[in-house]
């Protein structure tokens, strides 16, 4: 699976640690198997840079053209007059603010200084903007993040950082679906956390879309998150997952909460069986809740007569003593004390 998700985006990948060289090695052939639109969207961030490549590949060796005269049957109808390649340097003299920014950004001694895919700079995200260059004013060749629809964005970046599990759900995720960017999260240039160039950092760049979880984490008993113990990209990948609810699987794509409560995994002799088919949510609230454990319920044995429902547990005279529910007995693990799975008894018992 994840072999099958690398090698769909085949684009010129950087040199940075998570950039894993396979992406990059597969030749000029761009395999794009699932949407058309993405295809539409490669080949424009790709053509002015191919028209353009053409000039300039006089100069360099015959070989490099070949890929090029490929790629350029395939999309037609150039802009009439493209942009080109102007040079970081060449923004500089305008934009010195956003340079000098741009210079302490992983960004810039990825794609730049020690060069990456072409050494763009600014317009790798940008685009060609030489036309900008000679007239300021002109704009309309550039990649302007804050008009751009979603899914364009999106795939701006992903030309770099689709490679490797994390994003290989990108397109799909549930963010992306509800018109969540990147760069709803992400800022390249104004991030207010030097860690991932977030606007915000966890859990207030989350707060501030979901209100509900908000109120969840201040609830009595909880993930302690507010507290910074642990955060909500522990057990979500907010770019996207195969399962629902965008929450992460463990390294054995087991559930999320085996990562941190190992006790709980097993395998036991006896499992207890809502927590292999149903998960720990049968019986508890992930983000926080108003009961000890956060359990569902308040009291254990109502929560467990939800599922345990045979005439055994009644008040009822006839009703096994132990399991008597007018007697003292309710409290279930009195005596089932070992509720997530025992090795020794099949009821539970300690
Ligand atoms: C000669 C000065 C000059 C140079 C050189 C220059 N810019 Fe600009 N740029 C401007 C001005 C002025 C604006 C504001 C234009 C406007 O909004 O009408 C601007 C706006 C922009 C915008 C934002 C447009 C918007 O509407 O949000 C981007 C992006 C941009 N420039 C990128 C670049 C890049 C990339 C380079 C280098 C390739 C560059 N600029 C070089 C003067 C310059
Ligand atoms: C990694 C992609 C990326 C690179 C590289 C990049 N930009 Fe941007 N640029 C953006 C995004 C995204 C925005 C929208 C604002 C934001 O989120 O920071 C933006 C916004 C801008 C704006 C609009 C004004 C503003 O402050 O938001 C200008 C001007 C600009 N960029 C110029 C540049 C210049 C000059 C460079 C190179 C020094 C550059 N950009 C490099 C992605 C990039
Ligand atoms: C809902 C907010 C959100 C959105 C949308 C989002 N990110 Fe992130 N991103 C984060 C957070 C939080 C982290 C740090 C925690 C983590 O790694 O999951 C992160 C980490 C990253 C990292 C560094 C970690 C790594 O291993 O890759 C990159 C690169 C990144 N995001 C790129 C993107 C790109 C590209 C997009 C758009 C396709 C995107 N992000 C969309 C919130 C977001
Ligand atoms: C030209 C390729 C390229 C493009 C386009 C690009 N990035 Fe990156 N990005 C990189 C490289 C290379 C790194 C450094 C990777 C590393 O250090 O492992 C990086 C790093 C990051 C990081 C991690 C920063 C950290 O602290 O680890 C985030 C977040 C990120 N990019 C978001 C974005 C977003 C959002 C966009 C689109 C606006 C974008 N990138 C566009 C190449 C690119
Ligand atoms: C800009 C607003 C915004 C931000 C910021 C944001 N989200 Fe979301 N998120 C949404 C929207 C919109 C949806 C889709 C609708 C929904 O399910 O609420 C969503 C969906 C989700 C889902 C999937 C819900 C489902 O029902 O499948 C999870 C999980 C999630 N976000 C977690 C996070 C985390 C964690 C962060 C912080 C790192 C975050 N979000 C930041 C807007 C945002
Ligand atoms: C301990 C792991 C864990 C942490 C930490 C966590 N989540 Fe979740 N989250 C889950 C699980 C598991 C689900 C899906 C099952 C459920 O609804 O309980 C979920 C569901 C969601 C949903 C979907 C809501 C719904 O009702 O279906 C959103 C949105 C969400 N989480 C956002 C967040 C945000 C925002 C944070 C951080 C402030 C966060 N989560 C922290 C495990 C976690
Ligand atoms: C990133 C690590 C991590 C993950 C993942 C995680 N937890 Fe936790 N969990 C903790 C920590 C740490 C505590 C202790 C909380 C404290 O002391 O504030 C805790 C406490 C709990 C408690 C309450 C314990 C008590 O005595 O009150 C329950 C129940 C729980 N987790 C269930 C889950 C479930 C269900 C999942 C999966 C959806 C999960 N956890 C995922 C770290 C994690
Ligand atoms: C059948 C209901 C049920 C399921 C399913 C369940 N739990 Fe529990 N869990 C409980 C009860 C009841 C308690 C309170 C135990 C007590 O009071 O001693 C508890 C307590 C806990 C505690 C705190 C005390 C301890 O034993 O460490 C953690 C952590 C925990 N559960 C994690 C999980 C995880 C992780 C899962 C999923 C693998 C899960 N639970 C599934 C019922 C359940
Ligand atoms: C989500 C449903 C669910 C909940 C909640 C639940 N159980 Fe179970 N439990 C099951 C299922 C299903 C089995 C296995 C089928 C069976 O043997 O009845 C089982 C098995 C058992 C067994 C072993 C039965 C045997 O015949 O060996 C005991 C004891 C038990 N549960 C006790 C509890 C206790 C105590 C609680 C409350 C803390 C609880 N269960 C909560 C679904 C649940
Ligand atoms: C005083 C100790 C005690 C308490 C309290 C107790 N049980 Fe039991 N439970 C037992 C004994 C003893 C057995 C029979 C074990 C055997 O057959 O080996 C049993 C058997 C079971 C079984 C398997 C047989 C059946 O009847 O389905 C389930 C399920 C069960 N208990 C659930 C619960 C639940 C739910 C509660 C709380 C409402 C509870 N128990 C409270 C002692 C107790």
């Amino acid at each position: 699976m994840p072999e099958k998700n690398k090698s769909r985006i085949a684009i010129p990948v950087p040199t940075g640690k998570n950039a894993s060289s396979e992406t990059g090695r597969r030749g000029p052939r761009i395999r794009v198997r699932t949407s058309r639109v993405l295809a539409l969207l490669i080949a424009s961030t790709l053509l002015p840079a191919l028209t353009l490549a053409q000039p300039q590949a006089k100069p360099a060796s015959a070989g490099q053209t070949a890929p090029v005269a490929q790629e350029k049957k395939a999309p037609a109808t150039p802009a009439a007059e493209p942009s080109t390649y102007a040079g970081a340097e060449a923004c500089k003299t305008c934009h010195a603010e956003i340079y000098t920014g741009w210079e302490k950004s992983p960004h810039w001694k990825q794609t730049y200084k020690e060069g990456g895919i072409a050494k763009h700079g600014c317009e790798e995200c940008h685009g060609p903007a030489s036309s900008h260059v000679a007239d300021p004013s002109d704009t309309s060749k550039l990649f302007l993040f804050d008009k751009a629809p979603t899914k364009e964005i999106n795939q701006r970046c992903l030309t770099c950082h689709a490679g490797g599990t994390q994003h290989m759900n990108a397109i799909n995720s549930e963010h992306t679906k509800n018109g969540v960017s990147c760069v709803s999260c992400h800022s390249p240039h104004h991030a207010k956390e030097s860690e991932f160039l977030l606007v915000k950092a966890q859990p207030e760049l989350c707060y501030t879309c979901h209100l509900q979880q908000k109120a969840q984490f201040d609830m009595p008993f909880h993930h302690r998150v507010n507290e910074g113990l642990i955060q909500c990209s522990d057990c979500h990948n907010v770019h996207g997952t195969v399962g629902p609810k965008q929450v992460r699987t463990s390294s054995t794509q087991d559930a999320v909460c085996f990562k941190c409560h190992i006790d709980k995994q097993g395998p036991f002799v006896f499992e207890h069986a809502p927590i292999k088919v149903d998960g720990c949510q049968s019986c508890h609230l992930t983000h926080g809740g108003p009961n000890p454990h956060m359990l569902k319920l308040s009291n254990v044995n109502l929560l467990c007569l939800q599922c345990h429902t045979t005439s055994s547990f009644s008040s009822a005279p006839e009703a096994p003593s132990f399991h008597n529910q007018a007697s003292l007995f309710q409290s279930c693990l009195l005596c089932h004390s070992q509720i997530h799975g025992s090795n020794f008894d099949a009821t539970f018992f300690k």
